[in-house]
């Protein structure tokens, strides 16, 4: 893991956008896995003005997303689909038909997450996986638990997963309590990963995915076994880890 410490928010989603555009700019084709979440927008945002002033081209990008709600369709508004486009999609040169995401409406799931498990082989994998990180550590919607599913799959979401998400709805109660997700194999099998995280509320996780015991129970600390992981974090977000002298941070 390389760990790169950023002054804030605004910092860590400029080293992040760099990371991601130099990816684009050495493999224009390149596969992206993207997140969503609020820690990435700043990124997104970097990305577009890039865009804009013709640094980036996204004409061969294909983008496949990490997760998204189930029983939310493409159109509603909290709908990562949704997200993605406001976020992103719709300001770069993106083909439409070139970007990803589970089907919140599917009525067979179990066919839906063979599906999205094929696709995401028939694109030869992920060429880089942008990653947020839950305050339980989990990844994508990879929930913390005995164990982790390989492939995509519909998740319980835990009872913090939806009071952290529930500033994005009316309230708890509307925040659906299933999600589809890519599985942990598809996120290890990324050539490349880089994970965000800013803030305060992500020091404990950021210590378990960094320092801790390479556990189901904190998905994130999977990512030590990965041999091309960049960690962009905020000085928040990093005060734990900086406390043990055996990480170097950049
Ligand atoms: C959500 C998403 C994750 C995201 C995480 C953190 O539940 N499924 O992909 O990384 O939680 O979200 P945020 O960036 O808003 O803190």
């Amino acid at each position: 893991m390389r760990i790169y410490k950023a002054k804030n928010e605004e910092e860590m989603s400029r080293k992040a956008a760099n990371i991601i555009s130099a990816q684009i700019i050495l493999k224009p084709d390149s596969v992206l896995g993207l997140a969503t979440g609020s820690t990435p927008i700043g990124t997104y945002r970097q990305l577009i003005e890039w865009y804009e002033k013709g640094d980036l081209d996204f004409s061969q990008v294909t983008a496949v997303n990490l997760d998204e709600y189930q029983g939310l369709s493409a159109e509603h508004e909290q709908s990562y689909a949704y997200f993605m486009r406001k976020n992103l999609f719709d300001h770069v040169n993106i083909r439409a038909d070139h970007t990803y995401i589970e089907n919140g409406v599917a009525e067979d799931a179990a066919a839906e997450c063979r599906r999205y498990t094929d696709l995401i082989k028939s694109l030869g994998g992920i060429d880089l996986q942008l990653l947020g990180i839950g305050a339980n550590a989990h990844i994508g919607f990879n929930e913390p638990g005995e164990a982790l599913e390989k492939d995509t799959h519909l998740v319980k979401l835990s009872e913090r997963t939806i009071q952290a998400n529930a500033r994005f709805f009316t309230d708890a109660d509307a925040v659906p309590k299933y999600a589809f997700t890519m599985g942990i194999k598809a996120i290890m099998q990324a050539r490349c990963i880089v994970l965000l995280a800013n803030g305060e509320a992500k020091a404990d996780a950021m210590y378990e995915c960094i320092c801790g015991h390479i556990t189901a129970m904190a998905p994130a600390s999977l990512l030590q076994l990965h041999n091309n992981v960049f960690v962009v974090a905020d000085e928040a977000a990093l005060s734990k880890v900086e406390a043990d002298a055996d990480v170097e941070i950049l």
